[in-house]
C-alpha cells in the first residue's frame, strides 16, 4: 500500500528585535548623506555617483514590507558599521544558527506531539549556512538528542519547500518514518544595508515542520501531502558571490557582489508567470483548479508578486484569508516565508480542504506541496 506522508506540525521562532521601515530608512539616509559629503569632490568630477536617498513610503508600496525582525539589531543602524554585531562563538558552544533551529524545531515537535526519539532524520535547509561543516543539522540533531542522521541543504528561496520534498521522499521510500525539516534563516549578515535597492528586503526567522508516516500521526491538526513539484532554471538575477573561494580570489571578501544583490524588476517579470504556471500544472495533475484551493501559503518576497500570481490563476484578487501575507511584519525571510504563512494560518481549515505551499525565487527555483487537511 502506498505510504501517506503527513505534515503533522510546524514551529515558528521569531527574533526579539525588529526594525521598522522608518528606522532603517533614517539610518540609510544618514549614511548616504555622510557618504555624499565625504565624496563631494569625486561626485562633482563625475568619478563616482552620489548615493540617492531611500524612502519608507517607497519600500511599503513596492514590497508590502513595513518592518522586519532581526536576530541582533545592534550595529545595523550605526552608520559607521551598517551590519549586525554577532560575536563569534567557540567550537564547543551551540552555533547561532543551530540555536534558532532548535527553538523552531521544539515548537514543531510540540505541535506534532512528537518526542525527539521519534524523529529519524534532521534536514536543515536554508539560504545560507554559517559554516561549511560539520553540518548545522548534525549539531541540531545532537542538541535535541535525535538518533539517526542529518544533513544541510542550500536552495535559497526554495530551501524550505525543497527540504520538505526530500523529507517526503524519505518517508515514501521507507528510509525514515519521521523527519524534522528546519529553516534557520539568519540572513541579516548577508544584507547590504548600504544598498538602497535591497537594504529593506530581508528579516531573520526560523521555521520547522515535522513530516511523518500517517501510521504514527497523533496531531489533530495535520495535513496529508498529496504530492510535491519542483522546478529550477538558472538565472543570475538574484545572486551572492560569498563562498569559500573568496580567500583565493584576492578581492574584497565583503564587496557588494559578495552580499545579496538582485535585478528586482527582472526577477518580478520572470518569476510571476513561472510560479503561476507551476501552481496551475501542479493542481491539474490532481484534476484540481485554483478555485479548489482554500488556502495559498505563498512565498513572501513581494506583496505585488503574490497578488499578481493568485489573480492570474483565480481571475480575481485572492482575499487576505485565502492567500495570507506576512511580509508586513516579517519581510522577506528567504525560504521561510511560505512556512510562516502556513504556521500562522492553517488551523481554521476543515477536513478535506486543499491548500498549497509554494516558494519561488533565487536559482530560479520553484517548489510546491499540495496538501489536504485530515
Ligand atoms: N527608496 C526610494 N526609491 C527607490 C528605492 C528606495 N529604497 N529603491 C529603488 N527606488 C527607485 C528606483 O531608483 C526607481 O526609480 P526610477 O523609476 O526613477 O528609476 C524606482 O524606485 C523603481 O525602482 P525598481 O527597482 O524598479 O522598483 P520595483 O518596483 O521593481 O521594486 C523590488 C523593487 C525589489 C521591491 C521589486 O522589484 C521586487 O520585489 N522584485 C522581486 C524580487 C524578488 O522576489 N526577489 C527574491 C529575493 S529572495
Amino acid at each position: 500500500m502506498a505510504v501517506q506522508v503527513v505534515l503533522s506540525g510546524s514551529g515558528l521562532w521569531t527574533p526579539d528585535f525588529s526594525i521598522s521601515n522608518e528606522e532603517l530608512v533614517d539610518s540609510y539616509n544618514a549614511y548616504a548623506k555622510k557618504h555624499n559629503e565625504e565624496h563631494a569632490s569625486e561626485i562633482e568630477r563625475g568619478e563616482i555617483q552620489a548615493k540617492p536617498l531611500s524612502s519608507a513610503d517607497f519600500v511599503e508600496k513596492a514590497s508590502g514590507i513595513k518592518s522586519r525582525y532581526i536576530y541582533q539589531k545592534e550595529g545595523v543602524l550605526d552608520i559607521n558599521r551598517m551590519r549586525p554585531i554577532i560575536p563569534e562563538r567557540a567550537d564547543d558552544e551551540l552555533s547561532q544558527q543551530a540555536e534558532i533551529a532548535v527553538l523552531a524545531a521544539n515548537k514543531a515537535l510540540k505541535a506534532a506531539g512528537k518526542k525527539a526519539d521519534q524523529i529519524d532524520a534532521v534536514i536543515v535547509s536554508c539560504a545560507y549556512t554559517q559554516r561549511s561543516y560539520p553540518a548545522i543539522a548534525i549539531e541540531v540533531q545532537e542538541a535535541l538528542g535525535i538518533e539517526g542522521f542529518g544533513f544541510d541543504m542550500l536552495v535559497a528561496c526554495s530551501a524550505a519547500t525543497f527540504g520538505m520534498h526530500r523529507g517526503y521522499e524519505m518517508i515514501k521510500a521507507g528510509t525514515a518514518n519521521a523527519v524534522l525539516v528546519i529553516n534557520p534563516e539568519l540572513v541579516s549578515p548577508q544584507v547590504n544595508y548600504k544598498d538602497r535597492d535591497s537594504h529593506f528586503i530581508f528579516g531573520d526567522v526560523a521555521t520547522a515542520v515535522v513530516l511523518e508516516n500517517e501510521e504514527t500521526v497523533n496531531s489533530d491538526n495535520a495535513y496529508n501531502i498529496l504530492s510535491t513539484k519542483a522546478f529550477t532554471k538558472f538565472s543570475n538575477n538574484i545572486r551572492s558571490n560569498h563562498g569559500y573561494m573568496n580567500r583565493a580570489h584576492d578581492n574584497d571578501p565583503y564587496a557588494a557582489d559578495k552580499l545579496f544583490h538582485q535585478e528586482g524588476r527582472k526577477v518580478f517579470k520572470d518569476v510571476c508567470p513561472l510560479a503561476a504556471e507551476h501552481i496551475k500544472e501542479h493542481l491539474l495533475s490532481h484534476d484540481l483548479t485554483p478555485n479548489d484551493l482554500t488556502r495559498w501559503w505563498l512565498h513572501q518576497a513581494n506583496i505585488n508578486m503574490n497578488t499578481l500570481i493568485s489573480k492570474r490563476l483565480l481571475g480575481r484578487d485572492a482575499s487576505k484569508k485565502e492567500a495570507p501575507i506576512v511580509l508586513d511584519t516579517y519581510a522577506n525571510t528567504a525560504s521561510a516565508g511560505s512556512v510562516i504563512a502556513f504556521n500562522l494560518n492553517n488551523k481554521d481549515l476543515q477536513s478535506g480542504d486543499y491548500g498549497i505551499l509554494c516558494s519561488f525565487g533565487a536559482g530560479y527555483s520553484i517548489g510546491s506541496l499540495l496538501v489536504q487537511k485530515r
